[in-house]
């Protein structure tokens, strides 16, 4: 089964942070999103037109969602499409017809399929989104970097340490070049963690002590092989069920808390990690190689440690949501759009309750990208988005090697599982055993830094 929702990641426990329902903030959020039309500024890539013309890359649920939010957000024009599969892209195209209109304006002629297809969709627009799964992510980032286009990324935005270290050059280049990113780590455009940031910048908590940050739910969907299906063609239709495709649940979702944790710590990253983890149920030959809990301790340069857990496992207990312990007091936050802060004793001495006005964070992340643009104001969020992206990866390493794992060792890695060529018929690197089979890491015996599994 596919997702269906545009915003797959958002579907973190409700809990009394919000203080409202948080089906409700979603509704409210998307019907009160407001267009903005802005007059176009001197900027290079849209100097003499009033409409900046997007590329979508990687039509499935997110890049759905991504494609109505930049429609949404006004004066833009939906150009170009590009997906692996047309069964992706024609459905996407259909839906973001239906809503939108004339807006979209795909013809047969910019309409772009297979794994490189990015290749010429992104020479059609001035802004491109990147949503396909994150292991293309990198080589995706690079190509719109250097053909100058605006950026607006899904994260993770890479699954080895090769991918990370070309984002993180690309990230530099996007700087010198005048391109504005997003990253799709949408908490940062969510009034409630802004607000709470800056209660934690003025020492409301005192100093940070510790952190937890949670992404504990049922799972995620699978994709059935069907006989015809080459190797290559199943593992990126299942994508999230490879380690080179889809990072592992870790870096694809739980990103987005530990993230969180890194931003409140004013953008430092840890410098070590280790932990634990492994598949207890996912067993069967359709669930690849990824495992169904990781916990892992990261520890920063002041010794602050971020305990982290993620599991995908049905009938346990659930929780998205970020604590950060301050000397002073602790922080509560999720995405349901509240946050609570209590002091040491217990009581609350703060309270962010969601509004109308907050907007939906999806949106707001658009609506900011394309000002930025039209404005030229400087904005670049690749290089905080390949910081948190590759903190998870840092985890993924911990809990796959069972070893202490080191930054700045780690980055160095030349540690990719990406095939030698982008096409159907290249055999992946790792393909099934006889009984159809996965290699999956084994802790003490994988090796992270040439990713042998035994
Ligand atoms: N920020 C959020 O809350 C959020 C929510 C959901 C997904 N995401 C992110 O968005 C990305 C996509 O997730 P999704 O849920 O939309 O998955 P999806 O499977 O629905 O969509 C991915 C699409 O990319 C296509 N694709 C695969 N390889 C491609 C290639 N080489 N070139 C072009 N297209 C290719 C697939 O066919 C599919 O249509 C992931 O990185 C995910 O983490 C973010």
């Amino acid at each position: 089964m596919q997702p269906t929702e545009f915003n797959a990641d958002n579907n973190s426990s409700s809990s009394d942070i919000a203080g409202t329902s948080r089906r409700k903030f979603i509704g409210a959020a998307a019907a009160t999103a407001a267009a903005v039309n802005l007059p176009i500024s001197a900027c290079a890539q849209v100097a003499g037109s009033d409409e900046l013309k997007l590329a979508l890359i990687g039509c499935g649920g997110r890049g759905s969602g991504a494609a109505d939010q930049a429609l949404t957000s006004g004066g833009t024009r939906l150009v170009a499409m590009a997906d692996a599969f047309s069964d992706r892209l024609e459905p996407a195209l259909s839906t973001l017809q239906a809503k939108h209109g004339s807006k979209v304006d795909v013809p047969d002629n910019r309409k772009f399929l297979g794994l490189e297809a990015y290749k010429e969709a992104v020479q059609q627009a001035d802004v491109v989104l990147l949503t396909t799964p994150p292991g293309f992510r990198p080589m995706m980032f690079q190509a719109a970097v250097e053909a100058g286009k605006h950026i607006f990324m899904e994260k993770p935005v890479a699954t080895d340490s090769p991918g990370i270290r070309t984002v993180f050059e690309y990230a530099k280049k996007a700087e010198e070049k005048n391109l504005k990113v997003v990253v799709g780590l949408q908490r940062r455009y969510q009034k409630s963690y802004i607000a709470a940031k800056e209660q934690v910048k003025q020492g409301l908590i005192g100093d940070i002590i510790a952190a937890q940050c949670y992404w504990n739910n049922a799972g995620i969907w699978l994709v059935d092989r069907k006989p015809e299906w080459s190797e290559m063609y199943y593992q990126v239709k299942n994508w999230y069920h490879f380690t080179w495709v889809g990072g592992d649940h870790i870096l694809e979702q739980h990103i987005h808390n530990i993230d969180v944790i890194n931003w409140f710590m004013d953008d430092q990253h840890p410098v070590s990690a280790q932990g634990m983890g492994g598949r207890e149920l996912r067993t069967d030959r359709k669930t690849g190689q990824i495992f169904d809990h990781h916990y892992v301790e990261f520890v920063y340069p002041n010794g602050v440690i971020m305990n982290s857990q993620c599991r995908h496992q049905p009938e346990c207990w659930n929780a998205v949501k970020e604590v950060i312990i301050g000397s002073k007091g602790t922080l509560f936050i999720d995405d349901s759009g509240g946050a609570i802060i209590r002091d040491r004793a217990g009581k609350t001495i703060w309270r962010y309750r969601r509004q109308d006005q907050d907007g939906n964070p999806y949106q707001n992340e658009h609506d900011e990208l394309y000002k930025a643009i039209r404005d030229n104001k400087p904005l670049n969020n690749a290089h905080y988005g390949a910081t948190s992206t590759f903190t998870a990866m840092l985890g993924r390493y911990a809990t796959y090697s069972g070893k202490q794992v080191n930054w700045d060792e780690a980055l160095a890695w030349n540690n990719s599982e990406l095939p030698e060529k982008l096409d159907f018929a290249t055999p992946t690197r790792f393909g099934p055993d006889a009984n159809g089979l996965y290699p999956v890491a084994l802790p003490g015996k994988f090796d992270p830094a040439t990713s042998k599994y035994a």
